[in-house]
């Protein structure tokens, strides 16, 4: 065909015409809906099927030709994951990449401070969006099920209402920055073993009262731009394309309008991936045969065979204009917002927010004879003692791990905060895990100790008997069997001998503090030896600054726990009852299936439910300080369909140091037509006190706070009749009652 070349006036013409046409997808003044169909309409089917699955580990393709831009995904939840190779998970090497490690999830949920979750969202928002990505593949809200679990560290404990108001500062925090959360790993995935081959059996009461919510309110109230397909199955349908969760509710039920990611790895099957829910696939094994055999893009399940079903007339195109519309949509929400603000890497603002947040998390368990704070000016030789006092933790852990701009270690930060004013020795007390490597990040450290158990017990205990004070750092670590990714731990104890350590510590010297680093709850046979102990979470770059901080007083610690500390791990429903870690199906087909027989009861329901008394129960968390609840004032004794009423109380500051309670609401059915919990969370407010003030808490009941969810129904249901408004402290530290009745 002959190549006709305009030139002169006319193609200045036509140059011009095109020009002043901006294409509606374009013109921002145009609404974002007009926009979307503008583009799809300019796409071609190749493009279209492009966009819906990934070019590289982390990054799926825009639109080249139309100016629409790449889509960057980055790990975690604490801190952006630094730069991979295109296809690979080692490191690129990159000098411009480290960040700050925030606090874990858990920590943050131990502030149960709304307000934190914010500051923690815009900050690490804006890391990502320093580093130019679209997507943070975080926040993760999957229920603790099972202290074993190797993810909870990531997560916001084991309740559904906690995690609920936790969750959505988060995800607005990071939207914020203009870049999406993609809130994970929806839905079901409360245990690592078995974790792509499990297929929950669940009752639609647990799935909506206990594992659904805290991902609704992040949905709905958060208004989250995309979430992540999980792992396992349910109802034999992989989470990453599965009609129930993602069709029926997610997209269905609660009107999602963003994208599903899925897991890497996550996706099975082409029918399923278009039909039943996903939008944009990732990290597939395209053979099917092996982890990263052959990552041929091309070839994922959302490639080349959808695109091959199309062009055989198999498979139509209305799925895919759904995922593409979508996906436009994140774009117009990230990329192609020129509004979006700017960000910032490692800032002083963002290393003083983790320290925030390290310091509002931390909870003191236990402080007999008030042994905690440290007095500088009583004390001239402190042993700090534990591997867990030099470990670094901000690497390992899966693909949570980081590399940090630093991280201050807690024998590091609690010299520095010492200073001259007493000696501090270390002994290393016990060896955990020595290495400290991840995908190609290296600690640094060398943890290598030959020295026996005995060997290492009987320095620790000779410096413990030398010195005024003895604090004992250990707790779990980041690596497989602890708290860490695609492994669950094998029983609730610590690891290493530890126990024997803390209590030959405790025979040495009465003034001793366990300061335990974890992301799950761990059994304390030496509870009753130890006079004081601090649960510590995995607290990132600001480690050894927050942890000192509480030890010496400079903060009031005032977190409180999102999770039980049971006893033993019968005492905990998923074992006593449920079937963890699942049962193989003996089909050849290597689905484990898992039945949660116990129910909506986990964590404190089952411990009321079945009269068990925990270790720590949740919500527990003591001060420096002491605080007095008042006598709660009902506005009413009557609560109608859509009503509420007011519950207020004062709350009194009765020590002598400033500090912060967190009081609790609970709500109990007095009788149900359906097993209830004794109780439930439904509201929560942290106070500030100085010595000697009071303050009024107001917590407003509506009929929600009553509701059920009706199985046969479907629908959430609140039944007639008498309930009682429980204030307290914990779980387990109920203070005062109001009864009312729902007419
Ligand atoms: C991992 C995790 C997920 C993470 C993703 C990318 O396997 O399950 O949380 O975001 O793959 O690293």
């Amino acid at each position: 065909m002959r190549k006709v070349i305009i030139t002169g006036a006319l193609s200045v013409i036509l140059a011009g015409n095109v020009l002043a046409q901006t294409p509606v997808y374009l013109d921002e003044t145009k609404p974002v809906e007009a926009r979307i169909e503008d583009a799809l309409n300019r796409m071609t089917l190749e493009e279209k099927v492009a966009i819906t699955h990934a070019q590289s580990k982390f990054c799926s393709p825009g639109v080249a030709r139309l100016g629409i831009p790449e889509f960057w995904m980055t790990d975690g939840p604490h801190g952006i994951r630094p730069e991979v190779l295109w296809d690979e998970w080692d490191q690129a090497g990159w000098t411009n990449d480290s960040c700050v490690a925030f606090p874990a999830l858990t920590c943050l949920a131990a502030t149960w401070d709304p307000e934190v979750s914010m500051l923690y969202g815009k900050s690490i928002g804006e890391e990502a969006r320093y580093r130019n990505k679209t997507v943070l593949l975080a926040p993760g809200v999957n229920i603790y099920r099972t202290p074993l679990n190797g993810r909870n560290f990531e997560y916001m404990g084991e309740d559904p209402y906690l995690a609920g108001r936790m969750v959505v500062p988060y995800v607005r925090g990071v939207q914020q920055n203009g870049v999406a959360a993609c809130v994970k790993h929806y839905a079901l995935n409360n245990q690592e073993v078995n974790r792509h081959t499990t297929n929950v059996i669940v009752d639609d009461r647990a799935l909506y009262e206990i594992y659904l919510p805290a991902f609704k309110a992040a949905v709905q109230e958060g208004k989250a731009w995309s979430i992540m397909g999980s792992y396992n199955l349910y109802k034999d349908q992989h989470g990453c394309h599965n009609q129930y969760l993602l069709n029926d509710i997610l997209k269905g039920e609660w009107g999602f309008d963003g994208v599903v990611v899925s897991d890497w790895g996550g996706v099975h099957n082409t029918e399923e991936a278009i039909h039943n829910g996903l939008d944009l696939e990732f990290g597939s094994w395209t053979n099917g045969l092996s982890n990263g055999a052959s990552n041929a893009y091309d070839n994922y399940y959302l490639a080349q065979p959808y695109l091959k079903l199309i062009k055989e007339g198999k498979v139509g195109t209305k799925e895919l204009d759904d995922k593409v519309r979508r996906i436009l949509r994140l774009a117009y929400r990230t990329t192609m917002d020129r509004n979006r603000p700017y960000g910032a890497l490692c800032s002083e603002a963002h290393i003083a927010a983790a320290r925030h947040i390290a310091e509002e998390g931390i909870v003191l368990l236990q402080n007999k004879n008030n042994t905690l704070p440290i007095d500088l000016g009583k004390v001239k030789k402190i042993a700090v003692i534990g591997e867990n006092a030099v470990k670094m933790m901000t690497v390992g852990g899966g693909s949570s791990s980081l590399k940090v701009k630093y991280e201050l270690s807690p024998l590091d930060g609690i010299k520095k905060r010492v200073g001259k004013r007493a000696e501090v020795v270390y002994a290393r007390g016990y060896v955990g895990d020595p290495s400290g490597e991840y995908n190609g990040v290296k600690s640094g450290q060398n943890l290598e100790d030959k020295r026996s158990p005995e060997e290492l017990i009987a320095e620790a205990v000779q410096v413990a008997k030398e010195c005024d004070y003895v604090i004992f750092i250990g707790g779990l670590n980041k690596s497989a069997h602890q708290d860490c990714e695609d492994s669950d731990r094998k029983d609730i104890a610590l690891s290493y001998g530890q126990d024997a350590v803390i209590s030959a510590l405790a025979k040495a010297n009465k003034n001793l503090v366990v300061v335990n680093i974890s992301g799950n709850a761990v059994a304390m046979p030496w509870v009753k030896e130890v006079p004081s102990i601090v649960q510590a979470w995995y607290l990132g770059t600001e480690s050894g600054n927050a942890i000192a901080s509480i030890l010496m007083g400079d903060v009031n610690p005032s977190g409180k726990l999102p999770f039980t500390f049971p006893v033993a791990l019968n005492d905990v429903g998923a074992h006593k009852l449920g079937e963890y870690p699942g049962v193989p199906r003996n089909d050849g087909s290597k689905i484990v299936d898992e039945k949660y027989n116990e129910g909506i009861f986990v964590g404190y329901r089952w411990a009321e439910k079945n009269k068990i008394t925990p270790l720590f129960p949740f919500g527990h968390g003591l001060s420096y300080t002491t605080f007095a609840y008042g006598t709660p004032v009902a506005s009413s004794k009557t609560i109608t369909a859509d009503g509420n009423i007011q519950v207020s109380l004062t709350v009194k500051n009765t020590g002598a140091v400033a500090g912060k309670e967190i009081v609790q609401l609970y709500i109990g059915d007095e009788k149900a037509s359906v097993p209830r919990p004794v109780k439930e969370l439904k509201g929560f407010q942290k106070v500030e006190l100085l010595p000697g003030e009071e303050k009024e808490v107001v917590f407003t009941i509506t009929d929600n706070d009553l509701k059920f969810f009706d199985a046969a129904a479907h629908a959430w249901k609140a039944e007639p009749g008498k309930f009682k408004a429980y204030i307290a402290a914990s779980a387990t530290d109920v203070r005062s009652t109001v009864t009312f009745e729902y007419k």
